[in-house]
Order: C-alpha cells, then structure tokens, then sequence
C-alpha cells in the first residue's frame, strides 16, 4: 500500500522520438535544447516528448495541458507502454514500465489503471452493463460478480437507471459516462484519461468535470487527466503541468500558474482564463475596518483611511451595515452627516473558502466585500479595487510580453 502524499506516477527526464532510428541525432540533437521543428527538418524524427519530468502524487488530479500536438497523448501513452520511451524512466509504483513485456505488462494495465479517451467505441450488440464490465469478462470473473460491479460503477456516474439500456439509446454525453464507467469498474488505483471530454459540448463537459471531482472526492483515485483547454485543466486539477512542443514549461497548482506564470507563453494561455474561478478569498483578504456606529459620518470615514468601506457589526460581531466610502463623500457633498443615513444594508459576504468569481459583480460596483465566518461574524474585507486590479494582473503580463516580442 501507499501513503498519502506519495508519488505514484513519475516520469524522469523523459524522450520519445518517432522515426527509424529514435536514439541517434536527433535523440542528440532534442537533447541538446533544438527546437523539435529543427529536428525533425534536420533529422526527418518527429520529436513526442523531450526531457519531460514530473511526479503524480497518490490521490492527486494531475492535468497535462497543452495545444494541439504539444506531446499529452505521447506522454500518456508511455504511462502504460502503449509507446516505448526513447531515453529516461517512467516509474507506476515503483515499477519501470518500459521494463514490462507481455503477461505481467497486460496485468500491470488491467489491475494499475483505467483509461478513458475522447472517442472510445462501445460494442453496440451488447447493453449498458455489459459495455461497462467488459474486461472483467474477458479476465473470467462469473456473470453475477461482474454485473454487481458494473452497476457500481454505474451508480458513480448517475447511469444506473440505464444499465439495461441498448448503446444507441444513450446520447454522446452519456456513452462518455459509460466509459468513465468502464474504466471505474475494475477499481483501478490510476486513471488515465486522454480528452475525455474534449468532444462534449461546453454544458455537458462541465457537468462531467463536476462529477469527475465528486466522484474522486469518494475514491481518492489519483488521475491523470489531459486535456488543451486551460480552463479545463485549472478547474479539476490539483496540479497541472503545461507542455509546449514537446517540453515543460511550467508545473504548479491552479493559484501558482495563475498568478506567476513562467513565461509568457503561459500568460497568453492564463489570459483566457476567469481567473476568480481559482483564486481562493483568502489570499486576498484584509483585516476587517470596524465601525463605531456612535461616530459620525466624517469621523467614520477618516477612519477608513485608504479603503473603500467598512462595517459597522452588532453585538456578536455580524456585520449589520455597510459604509461605502463613494456613497459616504457624496451624501457629505449634499450635507447629510449622519451615519445611519449612508450605511447600506444590502452589501455581499463571502467566506474565506471561496473563491473569487463569487465576488466579481459586486467588485465591479465598487463595493467592499464582507468576509463571513460559520457564525457570521465579520472576519475580513475584499477591496473591490484590488480584487480588479488582481484580474488585470495577467493582462498586463501579456501586454508586456507582447511589447517585448517585437521591440
Ligand atoms: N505515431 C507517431 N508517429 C510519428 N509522430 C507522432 C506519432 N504520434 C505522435 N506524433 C507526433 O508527436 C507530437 C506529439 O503528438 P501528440 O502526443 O499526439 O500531441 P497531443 O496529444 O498533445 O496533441 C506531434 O508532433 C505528433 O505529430
Ligand atoms: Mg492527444
């Protein structure tokens, strides 16, 4: 057995190179920091995956993102010797994968991991069930045990209802569940999936996300999950490793790739991206400016100081009513002075646990943000225009990088 926390999955230093001869120049030249687009003009070798490392923790969502033809299929295929690897080590639980051949290399695959792809075809002669417990069938387990599991399996993608169901009944976002299913059946520690969702259509896809998270809060999997869409990849991973043209830009949780992205390439990227989806309240709180309601409305507001508002709280430490420094200088501009008459009752809370796209709209009216605990008491403050100015953060970072790629 593992412990939590330990690695699983490791890939070290890893090269694959597609053509006849894949350890000779060009294995040579990719090693020595060529551009695979060189190699392959020099070379006539496709370059998958170059000098590629990275540790999957057990129970992690590890993503591997990138574009179109960056090496994420390459990689992941080495993981079960679909493809041999060129030079390095790829290592599942201690064992050196490239080492395994024919019946312990078929064990290895059926009982380590489950794979799931963007297109995988269910037999249509056979039902629900059947599709899903398939290769228990074919390691000989009886029809009884097989049809438990499968149900199991099933119930942990919302298609139990439809075990007896015939495949074509099933429409395409219900046939991906089937193979997510299929692979959950056999109980496998690793799952392995290629762009499971790619092909389901953006409502569908995120419902898949959300059962994927629900279902591995259960399990404790620990998945390696590809995809080329970012939002994808920041959204289900627990870390994510960006591939570009075969190599590792960048490794790090949603926050750290969001925040320091490596390069500009991964700006770009982190453009795209509703970064409040990712960025937890926590990271941009500020101790909470209490209010004395006995003062008045000039001497509360001086007390602000450089914020935009504070909170007025009751006697178990709620907040109760909102000073908004905007609405505070133009109600003394018509000469009201009384506190009572600016505070606002109707302002937003959020937790310290959530996460900052709950808190945009309200951001984008200048309002102070309430920070909540279980109780309800008042426990910090969101600056409206530091929760912008974060937002804008990434942006600049592109514009920078793009001023810089043609000076
Ligand atoms: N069997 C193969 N033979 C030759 N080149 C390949 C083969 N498989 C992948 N490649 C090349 O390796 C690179 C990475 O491909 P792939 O891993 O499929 O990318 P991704 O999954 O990120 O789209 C691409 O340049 C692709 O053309
Ligand atoms: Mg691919």
């Amino acid at each position: 057995m593992t412990e939590a926390g330990e690695t699983l999955i490791s890939f070290e230093e890893v090269y694959k190179i597609f053509g006849p001869n894949p350890r000779g120049r060009a294995f040579e030249l990719s090693q020595g920091g060529m551009h695979k687009d060189e190699v392959q003009r020099q070379t006539g070798h496709v370059v998958g995956i170059t000098d590629v490392s990275f540790e999957v923790k057990k129970g992690e969502i590890f993503v591997v993102m990138g574009l179109s033809g960056s090496g994420k299929s390459t990689a992941i295929r080495t993981v079960n010797k679909l493809h041999d690897v060129t030079h390095g080590r790829v290592v599942v639980e201690g064992t050196d994968v490239q080492q395994l051949e024919g019946p312990a290399l078929q064990q290895f695959r059926r009982e380590k991991m489950g794979m799931v792809f963007q297109h995988f075809a269910l037999f249509p002669h056979r039902n629900i069930w059947e599709n899903t417990s398939y290769g228990l069938k074919v390691q000989g387990m009886e029809k009884k045990e097989r049809r438990k599991k499968a149900m199991e399996a099933l119930s942990m993608v919302g298609l139990e209802a439809y075990a007896f169901n015939a495949v074509r009944e099933l429409s395409g976002g219900m046939q991906q569940r089937v193979g997510l299913a299929r692979a959950l059946c056999s109980d496998p520690d690793i799952l392995l999936m290629d762009e499971a969702f790619s092909a389901l259509d953006p409502l569908i896809r995120r419902q898949m996300q959300d059962e994927l998270l629900a279902i591995q809060e259960k399990l404790h999997k620990t998945i390696l999950f590809i995809t080329h869409d970012l939002n994808e990849a920041l959204r289900i991973c627990n870390r994510v490793c960006i591939l570009r043209d075969g190599y590792v830009v960048q490794i790090g949780t949603a926050e750290e790739i969001l925040t320091q992205p490596a390069d500009g390439y991964v700006a770009e990227f982190v453009q795209d991206v509703d970064q409040g989806r990712v960025i937890d309240v926590a990271s941009m709180v500020n101790p909470p400016a209490i209010i004395d309601p006995g003062s008045t409305l000039v001497a509360a507001v001086d007390s602000l100081g450089d914020r935009q508002g504070g909170f007025v709280v009751d006697a178990d430490g709620r907040p109760t009513g909102l000073l908004h420094v905007g609405a505070a200088s133009s109600a003394l501009a018509h000469g009201t002075t009384a506190l009572a008459d600016v505070l606002q009752t109707d302002f937003e809370t959020t937790t310290m646990e959530a996460r900052l796209n709950h808190n945009y709209a309200a951001a984008g009216r200048g309002l102070p943000i309430a920070v909540i605990d279980e109780a309800g008491r008042l426990v910090g403050e969101l600056e409206p225009r530091e929760i912008m100015e974060e937002m804008g953060r990434v942006e600049e970072l592109v514009d920078g990088f793009e001023r810089e790629k043609f000076l």
